[in-house]
């Protein structure tokens, strides 16, 4: 049997072999998908002989056998950034005896991690220096003009308290969403019950909700089947929601939370827990609504600032109810309220 096709054309990335001019022998679908052009393409031929680098590697490559690489960014197919490896083989069929193999590894999204990487840490080193340079100028006031001045002493140092309560914060906020983030592959295999969930977290929100001047009210429908899941990090979930409820709504406001056992109409399209949590707040612009979970987004910087928010509550949210294979849905009313519900899958053994 002979095979006509181009068996490179199987390769999944681009492969373009050269002969020992650099005059292209064959470019598999992937390469002419990259670089545009046919198979035999002059198109791909220039864009890579154009660049120096490239001709005085494979001029390399060709005399000593050793393999060279380099990183090649191609404007086609959108600012790919390859990795491109050159490799000496010979060929039995060819006058001149070898070919010169061209491999393209899109290293992109790599790349695109890295920077992710850097603006997370820029985002960091900005959230903690605020809160240092507004301490370090308080202790510069205690040492010089409040010296002699006890009012304004406690007063310094009480604003101090709560720059250092911020840092605090956001130093245990970025050790969960790390410790999150590490285990958020490894879906959980214990089951968990989360009647006891609620109760535990409507506790803590009780108290938190009084201090601030507003009422809780939880209603659950029935006893609710077991989960597989984390008993802390859900938990968690609802005291992030619930501490929301609270810190963007006005005084005197309600929030409820509600909890049932939603029968497969949902964003899941299976029997899962939905437990909801709404608030009479001031509502969030529908633009905003899908950026909420990303890290250290706030609607009104300052105002989440000056209550001590760090913008990292929802991102949290967002990946541990990724490990628990969980949905989280937002609406909300400008002037109106805010309604956050979650979906929890049921485990197995509960139906
Ligand atoms: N119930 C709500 N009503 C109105 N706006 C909300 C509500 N919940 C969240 N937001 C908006 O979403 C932003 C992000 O919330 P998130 O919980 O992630 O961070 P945060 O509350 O600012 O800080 P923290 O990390 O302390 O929770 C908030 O700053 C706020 O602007
Ligand atoms: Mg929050």
């Amino acid at each position: 049997m002979t095979l006509y096709t181009n068996p490179f054309d199987a390769v999944a990335i681009p492969v373009v072999v050269l002969d020992c001019k650099f005059q292209v022998v064959t470019a598999n679908k992937e390469a002419r998908k990259a670089f545009g052009g046919d198979d035999q393409s002059s198109n791909i031929q220039d864009l890579l002989l154009q660049k120096r680098e490239v001709r005085m590697l494979l001029q390399k490559t060709l005399e000593t056998g050793a393999e060279t690489t380099t990183s090649l960014s191609i404007k086609a197919g959108f600012g790919t950034v390859f990795q491109m490896s050159i490799r000496r083989v010979p060929v039995v069929d060819r006058p001149d005896g070898i070919a010169l193999v061209l491999t393209f590894e899109d290293r992109s999204s790599l790349l695109d991690v890295k920077a992710m990487r850097s603006d997370f840490v820029a985002n960091v080193s900005h959230e903690i220096r605020s809160p240092l340079t507004a301490i370090s100028g308080f202790v510069e006031t205690l040492l010089g003009p409040a010296r002699d001045d006890p009012a304004a002493q406690e007063r310094f140092l009480q604003l101090m308290d709560k720059e250092v309560a911020r840092m605090t914060n956001l130093v245990s906020d970025l050790l969960s969403l790390s410790r999150v983030e590490v285990k958020e592959r490894r879906a959980p295999k214990k089951t968990v019950d989360p009647n006891q969930i609620i109760l535990q977290a409507e506790e803590i929100a009780e108290a938190f909700a009084r201090k601030h001047g507003k009422t809780l009210v939880v209603t659950t429908n029935g006893v609710l089947p077991e989960i597989l899941g984390n008993h802390d990090d859900l938990v968690r979930v609802l005291i992030n929601l619930f501490e929301n409820a609270v810190t963007y709504s006005r005084e005197g406001g309600e929030i409820r939370m509600s909890a049932d056992v939603d029968c497969g109409d949902n964003p899941l399209n299976k029997t899962a827990i939905r437990i909801s949590v709404c608030d009479q707040g001031e509502g969030i612009p529908a633009a905003e609504i899908p950026r909420l979970t990303e890290r250290f987004y706030r609607v009104d910087k300052s105002r989440s600032r000056s209550v001590g928010g760090t913008g990292l509550g929802l991102a949290i949210v967002k990946h541990i109810l990724l490990r628990h294979r969980g949905k989280l849905e937002i609406e909300s009313t400008l002037g109106e309220g805010s309604e956050f519900r979650i979906y929890l899958p049921i485990a197995e053994t509960s139906k």
